[in-house]
């Protein structure tokens, strides 16, 4: 239903508290049915992308809407290549950030430091240029990732390579010293590279609505990624994957059993969520969990780990998924319920988990960004209101204030 029409013809508004049920744009690049647990990138089954597609391919086809063909991927590719070193003074950036800093503090801040270096790709008029830019973000957003990781356990940055793929050329900015390469099993480049692909889009969530909020005033692409990145961090949202290990480390190191955590999950009163479970749109399971969890359990396998976390998860999803008071809510795993394990098996740091989801999302933002600037009739995103503050009242003068008048 087209309500932008409601007020001029009837001087009413709608009230949608968090938008749960309000339309914000017509958009052709994600979709999901939350009842059946499907979700499609430009038309595509996520079951099929994550098996087939690398990240980079999934992103070419998330912001060009088509899956590449090898002449798109390999100039794509050379454009990341091109473009994965950060300018060198921008490397000095680092060091002045205390090693406490959380790295989505840096991140946010150093995409939009970008914008002071990157001057040619923040004026987009041809689609050459948009190609350039969206190759620069999402090449850089990986460099400063693990450049933050590296500064903050005071280790010297590690310049990209640029003959690597672009997960194995993470995990060498991330883990590799400059007396000793990195480099990582294909095992765990792969998982990475799924848990990107995972991650690369998923409609109007809160971080790309919030990018897509930014667009609309015609700012740059840097200065709506950078929103992105901030949205993202809250623990409702891409903070839930870290908040999901915390959880459990609380679990195990108080000794809390899975029937008790679940009932003061129950209890309202505590205030105690289960990370992880729940989600909007999703009224039944979350396609990329399922996909995560069967990831989980065969890189643990091929990496001969046993992580009790995993075996906790896999508890704490039984005890939820056997209870009312989950299934008469409609609660089930969503993506951050299982990505955590994959992330801590590969050795990045817990602090580290939200930058990897924005790592992944990063292809999803440009794409609803090219929406918005490639969209002539787009509109400033400018919500109304109900006021509820206080009825009109004169105003009190600061003599009057100080003898406790207050109107
Ligand atoms: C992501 O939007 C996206 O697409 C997001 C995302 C993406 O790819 O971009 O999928 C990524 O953000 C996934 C969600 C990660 N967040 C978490 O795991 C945090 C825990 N989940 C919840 O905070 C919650 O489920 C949300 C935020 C995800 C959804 O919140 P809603 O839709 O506003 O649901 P709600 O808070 O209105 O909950 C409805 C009921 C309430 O109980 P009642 O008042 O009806 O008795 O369900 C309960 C809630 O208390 N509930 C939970 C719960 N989530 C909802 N109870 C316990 N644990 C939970 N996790």
């Amino acid at each position: 239903m087209d309500i932008s029409k409601l007020r001029a013809q009837t001087g009413y508004i709608t009230l949608d508290d968090g938008y749960g049920n309000t339309g914000s744009c017509e958009s052709a690049i994600t979709f999901i049915d939350g009842d059946k647990g499907i979700l499609r990138y430009r038309g595509y089954a996520i079951e099929e992308v994550a098996q087939h597609s690398s990240f980079i391919e999934a992103a070419q086809l998330l912001i060009w809407g088509e899956l590449p063909t090898k002449a798109e991927r390999d100039r794509f590719g050379q454009l990341l290549g091109e473009n994965a070193a950060l300018p060198e003074p921008m490397r000095r950036h680092f060091s002045s950030f205390p090693p406490s800093a959380h790295p989505m503090a840096i991140l946010s801040a150093m995409i939009n430091a970008l914008q002071a270096y990157d001057l040619p790709h923040l004026k987009i008029d041809t689609p050459e240029q948009f190609e350039v830019a969206a190759a620069s973000l999402i090449s850089k957003v990986r460099t400063l990732a693990a450049a933050s990781y590296k500064s903050s356990i005071d280790e010297a940055l590690v310049y990209p390579r640029p003959d690597l793929k672009y997960a194995e050329n993470f995990l060498h900015m991330m883990f590799s010293k400059p007396y000793q390469e990195y480099v990582p099993t294909p095992e765990v480049a792969g998982a990475l590279n799924l848990l990107l692909v995972l991650h690369a889009d998923h409609e109007q969530n809160c971080s790309t609505s919030t990018v897509r909020m930014v667009a609309s005033s015609q700012a740059n692409l840097y200065a709506s990624a950078a929103a992105g990145v901030c949205a993202l961090w809250g623990p409702l949202h891409g903070g839930a994957n870290q908040a999901v290990i915390e959880m459990l480390e609380q679990i195990e190191e108080q000794g809390i059993s899975v029937k008790d955590y679940v009932a003061r999950v129950k209890d309202k009163t505590a205030g105690v969520k289960l990370m992880g479970f729940g989600h909007r749109v999703y009224r039944n399971f979350d396609p990329r969990a399922s996909i995560i969890k069967k990831a989980a359990d065969a890189l643990l396998d091929k990496m001969h780990i046993q992580d009790p976390k995993l075996e906790l998860a896999r508890e704490l999803e039984a005890a939820a998924l056997s209870d009312d008071y989950f299934t008469e809510r409609k609660l089930y795993p969503n993506v951050d319920f299982y990505s955590g394990i994959i992330l801590k098996a590969i050795g990045i740091p817990i602090d580290m988990f939200t930058v990897m989801f924005a790592i992944g999302r990063m292809p999803g933002w440009i794409a609803n960004w090219k929406e918005i600037h490639d969209n002539p009739t787009a509109r400033i995103y400018r919500p109304r209101q109900i006021y509820t503050g206080p009825t009109p009242r004169p105003f009190v003068e600061r003599r009057d204030r100080h003898h406790g008048i207050r109107s």
